[in-house]
């Protein structure tokens, strides 16, 4: 049975820092930022908005876009790794929200979990709802997925400068107008590692930085090599010699921690790929230097981080590979286009693959191209590590929505922050009622309770 991406939207905070700014506050270079990472703009929350908050909006968006009712969702899950509760699942506080405007117990009927695997746990929640439906168990009803976070690393560490907040919420169904998922070719590859992971009671992250990088790129390699293994025996694809699997993959989605990671991976996925392949020798001769090897070829990241000059090399024929007229044709045909909302947002962390998506759609049909029938691949990673990739073929349908996408009128107007506004933002020093934007028709948070019986019991309202 078909199943897919019916519909999608997004709810992005209306706080912004701008990347320049930032840099100049943090002594850094703003080149760094705007051209080594992708990084202009980054969406922040503000006093009275949580995740869950983020994640409400977003569906109730898509609800009244798609004029549906609450009868027609049969499951609503919450991916995320912003969660404040050990227990309550998040999914329930955003059901708690939507029947402020639905009704008391409006979504009853509906079930769904909160996922938490780092930034990969929303294509686990897609590929389980997918199933669902594909299983035949929906009875017609729709899923909703939810992908909400917040990127919020400690003040003056690397990772302050790839932040970010959203929600991005597919709808899916059996006749998604959107995007059908592939059978039977997701793949996944995982490896208990402490790239990036936050211990209880920790609000930011522990990350190391390059490492995570690294063990990224790798992750998702290793997904790829079974991805390609499944699409040749399941003859989805059929590789004729001299052709890589990327020749068969239309539009490329990464995820986005910043912009700037999702063409390092693709030049990372795009080498393994073509080294075999007797295009090549031609780029090779066109770089002018043969492709570096570790010391030890077989070794740890640990042993290929610390092998400084090979990483030195490396950088440099990587510099060098993505300027061949042969990767910038792939770059700008496959990926480009997805990574233009993330320099406007930042990281979203579960999000931000979801939100390259979007962006893709928009940009690739601003293009003039008909996107019927193209194939979509998607490379999923969460750090501590697990990756996915899969893949999916755009809808005849997909003009119907594709047509009215425009990024900037679905963020709303943005208010830029000053550098102390967002410090003291960061450290937490504004209560809910010291919000800075007063949105209409959202759900804000207005209360967590501090008291022994209730602590930590949360209270929204919609501004209506
Ligand atoms: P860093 O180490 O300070 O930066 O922090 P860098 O030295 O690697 O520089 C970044 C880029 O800017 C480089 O480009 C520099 O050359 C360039 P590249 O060589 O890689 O193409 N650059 C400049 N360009 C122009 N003008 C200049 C200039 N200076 C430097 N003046 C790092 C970067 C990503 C490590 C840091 O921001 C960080 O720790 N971020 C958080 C972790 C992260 O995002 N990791 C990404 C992979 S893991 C992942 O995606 C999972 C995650 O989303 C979490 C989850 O799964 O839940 C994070």
């Amino acid at each position: 049975m078909t199943a897919g991406i019916d519909d999608i939207a997004i709810y992005i905070p209306r706080l912004y820092i701008d990347a320049s700014d930032f840099a100049k506050a943090r002594g850094l270079d703003p080149e760094k930022l705007q051209k080594g990472l992708g990084v202009a703009q980054m969406a922040i929350v503000d006093t009275n908005q949580d995740p869950a908050c983020l994640a409400a909006n977003a569906c109730l968006k898509i609800m009244q876009k798609n004029k549906l009712s609450p009868e027609s969702i049969g499951r609503l899950y919450v991916s995320t790794e912003s969660s404040f509760d050990e227990s309550k699942a998040m999914n329930s506080y955003v059901i708690g929200m939507l029947e402020q405007v639905y009704g008391q117990g409006a979504f009853e009927h509906c079930g769904g979990v909160e996922t938490k695997f780092a930034c990969v746990s929303g294509s686990y929640a897609l590929y389980d709802n997918t199933n669902w439906i594909r299983a035949g168990e929906a009875e017609g009803k729709y899923a909703l997925v939810v992908v909400s976070d917040i990127a919020k690393y400690d003040m003056g560490s690397s990772g302050e400068m790839t932040q970010g907040a959203g929600a991005v919420v597919m709808l899916l169904n059996d006749k998604p107008r959107l995007l059908a998922f592939d059978p039977k070719v997701t793949s996944t590859s995982i490896k208990d590692e402490y790239d990036f992971y936050r211990p209880f009671g920790k609000e930011t992250p522990i990350v190391h930085g390059q490492y995570s990088n690294l063990l990224y790129m790798i992750q998702v390699r290793k997904a790829l090599e079974a991805y390609k293994k499944k699409v040749i025996s399941s003859q989805l694809i059929k590789l004729e010699p001299g052709e890589t699997i990327l020749d068969h993959i239309d539009f490329l989605n990464m995820h986005l921690p910043y912009s700037n990671m999702g063409k390092k991976a693709l030049a990372y996925l795009v080498r393994h790929e073509w080294r075999q392949l007797p295009r090549w020798k031609k780029i090779i001769q066109s770089i002018g230097i043969e492709e570096p090897i570790p010391k030890d070829p077989r070794g740890t990241i640990e042993s290929v981080l610390g092998d400084q000059e090979f990483m030195a090399k490396d950088h440099a024929f990587t510099k060098l590979f993505t300027k061949t007229s042969e990767f910038q044709e792939v770059y700008e045909a496959k990926l480009s286009s997805s990574l233009i909302a993330s320099k406007m947002i930042g990281n979203l962390y579960t999000a931000s693959l979801y939100l390259g998506f979007r962006s893709s759609l928009e940009f690739e049909f601003q293009k003039g191209i008909d996107l019927a029938g193209k194939r979509v691949g998607f490379g999923s990673y969460g750090s501590g590590s697990s990756a996915m990739v899969f893949s999916g073929v755009i809808q005849p349908e997909y003009k119907e929505i594709v047509k009215d996408m425009n990024l900037e009128s679905e963020i709303g107007e943005r208010r830029k922050l000053t550098l102390n506004e967002y410090e003291e933002l960061h450290e937490n020093k504004l209560g809910p009622e010291e919000s800075m934007v007063h949105s209409k028709h959202e759900f804000v948070l207005v209360d967590v309770k501090t008291d022994a019986e209730f602590r930590g019991e949360r209270r929204y309202v919609f501004n209506a």
